[in-house]
């Protein structure tokens, strides 16, 4: 059997926030941000249900189905409207869906580690699940501080997963996650992400290259064979160092942090998206899925592009 990604959805909040709007309350400027980071600004709004019921809807919509067709939610989201209840089910209800629904936390490998167990649903007889990262980032950035302000951005994305008796669109997973880093990237209850992102970018690098080249073989592809990869919107120069280590150029690579900053679970989803509209990758060619995130958390993934 296999897995099919049947369709697409995503959700933005309509502010903008500019890295010069930054500049005008914090020690930092566009010039810095641009450099350190490749973001030129961010959106700011919605709460995780609102954007993930949008971005769900769309996705199914896309996928030429209507609510009742999913028969499983699984949501990834860092940044939860309450501890608890998770947000899927209530992401569900407004769908107007009662199928079970749960949240997954890898943090930014979050939308990654959802569409694994989507995956393993649907080997044991779900068959369509509406896979959602949906992100509030900016709850819980204390805004006077730069070190975080300057980085993250709330959003989106969706997608619907079906069982395929034929076609699988899934060629290689690999996931993985170290505790021993759970320090270097923290919101604690009550208070707001911390970072120390000097490690994190390290780690980062290896974690992503090690990861996507272990993907790649499990899938038996070369970097040739990648017609795209679709990286964790982090910083432009974790990006571009782990790219051309993998020795696949820029110019094969979807850039979406520019507009979006990092958006954590929603990330990878809103590139792909993006990458559909710009029509970047025709169907039937790969394209190399990686992220990592707090945790640590790494994935990749190689996928075969089916709409
Ligand atoms: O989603 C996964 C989690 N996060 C990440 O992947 C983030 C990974 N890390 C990074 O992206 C980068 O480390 C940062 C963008 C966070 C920082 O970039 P950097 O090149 O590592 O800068 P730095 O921390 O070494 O700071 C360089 C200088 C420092 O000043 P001094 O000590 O050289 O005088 C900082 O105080 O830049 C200063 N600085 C800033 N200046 C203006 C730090 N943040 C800012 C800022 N605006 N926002």
């Amino acid at each position: 059997m296999g897995v099919r990604f049947r369709g697409w959805g995503i959700a933005l909040p309509d502010r903008i926030v500019t890295n010069d709007e930054l500049s005008l309350t914090l020690d930092t400027s566009d010039e810095w941000i641009t450099e350190r980071t490749g973001i030129r600004e961010r959106r700011v709004g919605g709460t995780a249900v609102s954007l993930g019921v949008i971005a769900g809807r769309n996705a199914i919509e896309d996928a030429g189905l209507v609510v009742g067709d999913i028969d499983f939610i699984v949501v990834a989201t860092t940044t939860p409207d309450r501890l608890c209840p998770a947000s899927a089910p209530m992401i569900a209800h407004e769908l107007g869906l009662s199928c079970p629904a749960m949240d997954v936390n890898a943090a930014c490998s979050g939308f990654m580690y959802a569409v694994r167990t989507a995956q393993g649903l649907l080997e044991t007889g779900n068959r369509r699940i509406l896979v959602v990262g949906t992100e509030n980032l900016s709850r819980w950035v204390d805004w006077s501080d730069r070190n975080m302000a300057v980085l993250l951005g709330d959003g989106a994305g969706a997608a619907v997963l079906e069982y395929d008796e034929e076609r699988n669109d899934i060629l290689s997973f690999v996931l993985g996650a170290d505790g021993s880093a759970a320090d270097l990237l923290t919101a604690e209850h009550g208070g707001y992400f911390q970072m120390d992102g000097k490690e994190i970018f390290r780690r980062a690098v290896r974690v992503v290259v090690d990861s996507a080249e272990q993907a790649m073989k499990n899938a038996q592809v070369s970097p040739d064979d990648i017609s795209l990869v679709i990286p964790h919107q982090a910083n432009i120069r974790i990006i571009k160092a782990a790219t051309q280590r993998l020795e696949i150029p820029m110019e094969r690579t979807v850039v979406t942090l520019d507009r979006y900053g990092n958006t954590s679970s929603s990330s990878i989803p809103l590139a792909f998206f993006d990458a559909r509209e710009n029509g970047r990758i025709k169907e039937g060619e790969c394209a190399l899925m990686t992220g990592f995130g707090a945790g640590m958390t790494w994935a990749s993934a190689v996928v075969r592009w089916s709409r």
